[in-house]
């Protein structure tokens, strides 16, 4: 397996992106800018989450060692930052108010980041054989040449317990 195929290494390859694109709305001059800048991170965000959804958390779930609580939370976290999301599209684009949805996606997104990478990640990885964390990453990608800016995904809340009680 060359890394690159690797799940693992794609998912952290899109939080070093979404690093990176709350960054740059720091660096933003105006907002013709902040837009460009943000709807592709959203975009990329609202993708992500139904990728993991899709592909990561189903497996987790059902062998992780706290896979259950894991993937809840995860879920959780993922409905925070669509719901941060959703809340910033209902305003103009460097208005008080976006500033503050995106400040909330932000901070949501970087505490999600952290318990993902820290604890979901590795859980996932003393249980996925090298052949599946190279099958997954094939998904993974397919997946995104699929739903090609967000094509047929609905980006809808899920009820934690719920997706645990479907997929475990
Ligand atoms: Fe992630
Ligand atoms: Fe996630």
């Amino acid at each position: 397996m060359s890394t690159v195929d690797d799940i693992t290494a794609l998912i952290l390859d899109d939080h070093a992106a979404f690093r990176r694109g709350f960054a740059r709305l720091d660096d933003a001059r105006d907002e013709q800018e902040l837009l460009a800048i943000w709807d592709a991170l959203a975009l990329h965000l609202d993708i992500h989450a139904e990728a993991e959804e899709s592909i990561l958390y189903p497996h987790l779930v059902k062998h992780g060692d706290d896979g259950e609580d894991e993937t809840a939370d995860a879920i959780g976290d993922h409905n925070k930052i669509r719901d941060a999301i959703a809340e910033a599209k209902l305003h103009p684009v460097g208005s008080q108010q976006w500033w503050a949805a995106v400040g909330t996606a932000r901070r949501e997104n970087s505490e999600h980041l952290a318990e993902e990478e820290d604890e979901a990640l590795p859980d996932f990885r003393r249980h996925a054989s090298t052949e599946l964390r190279a099958e997954l990453g094939q998904r993974w990608l397919t997946f995104y040449g699929e739903h090609k800016n967000g094509r047929n995904l609905p980006f809808r809340d899920k009820d934690p317990q719920q997706y645990v009680a479907d997929h475990r």
